[in-house]
């Protein structure tokens, strides 16, 4: 995709965070674009604001990424709004940092269905629209997904399923000349887990640049596919 204009991109969890970095980095590189939150209320004023801030044009929609259906109205509402989808960005995530033996049964499902089942919902209800645009597919795992830490039991199990899930359908997509690729990011300031951003933030990677990130990939030579990306803020504190 040398050219993006006007190229569709749908990313789930967007009315924040790094959903909303990648919405508005798309937006400028011409794209138009659907986003997402389980609120329409709240996808809508993310999508005004975007709106002002960029000149683009942004669908707001509600997603619950965990219902399969939810995942596929969203997909029709996009398709039906500008008539074809070209890239996926699956971002909607969650994370609850517990001891194993203080872990919540409710905690562990949460976080399995969003992250897991709630991406692979989402390639799944893309698939035809993404094979007839020869498009392109982002996850959003992390460095989680491939470096293990104490209280991560979930998290880990979520993301380490993420990058090897991706991978293996980056397999199944080639023949069609849809491109996947994962990204794993390392601390992002954003409202993950309950993180309010402030000035604190400044060393950490900020949204909008995993979403240069993502416009840099997509307009990358067609026949090169960089398809597990680390990225980790330059110098973290003590470095
Ligand atoms: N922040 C980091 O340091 C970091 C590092 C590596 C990877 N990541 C990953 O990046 C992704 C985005 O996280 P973030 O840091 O931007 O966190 P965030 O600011 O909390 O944003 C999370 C987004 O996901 C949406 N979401 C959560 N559960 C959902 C569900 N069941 N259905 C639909 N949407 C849902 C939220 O929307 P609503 O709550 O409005 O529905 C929100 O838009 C996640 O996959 C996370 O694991 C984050």
């Amino acid at each position: 995709m040398t050219n993006l204009k006007d190229k569709v991109v749908l990313i789930t969890g967007a009315n924040k965070g790094i959903g909303y970095g990648i919405a508005q980095s798309c937006l400028e590189a011409g794209m138009k674009v659907a986003i997402s939150s389980r609120s329409l209320a709240k996808a809508k004023e993310a999508a005004t604001q975007l709106e002002n801030t960029t000149g683009g044009e942004v669908l707001p929609l509600e997603l619950e990424v965990t219902e399969y259906r939810s995942q596929e109205m969203a997909v029709a509402e996009t398709l039906a709004r500008f008539g074809k989808l070209d890239v996926l960005v699956a971002n909607a995530g969650i994370g609850h940092f517990t001891p194993i033996d203080q872990m919540e049964i409710s905690d562990w499902k949460a976080v399995i269905d969003t992250n897991v089942n709630g991406v692979f919902y989402s390639m799944r209800a893309c698939a035809d629209a993404l094979k007839a645009s020869k498009g392109y597919i982002f996850t959003i795992s992390s460095l989680a997904g491939t470096n293990f830490f104490a209280k991560g039991t979930a998290y880990n199990a979520s993301k380490f399923a993420v990058t090897g899930f991706t991978q293996a359908a980056m397999l199944d997509f080639r023949p069609y000349d849809v491109k996947v690729s994962t990204i794993m990011p390392g601390s992002v300031t954003s409202h993950f887990n309950g993180h309010e951003p402030s000035d604190k933030d400044a060393w950490k990677i900020q949204p909008e640049d995993i979403g240069e990130l993502i416009v840099d990939l997509l307009q990358i030579n067609p026949r090169t596919l960089p398809s597990k990306v680390e990225v980790r803020p330059s110098r973290p504190p003590g470095s």
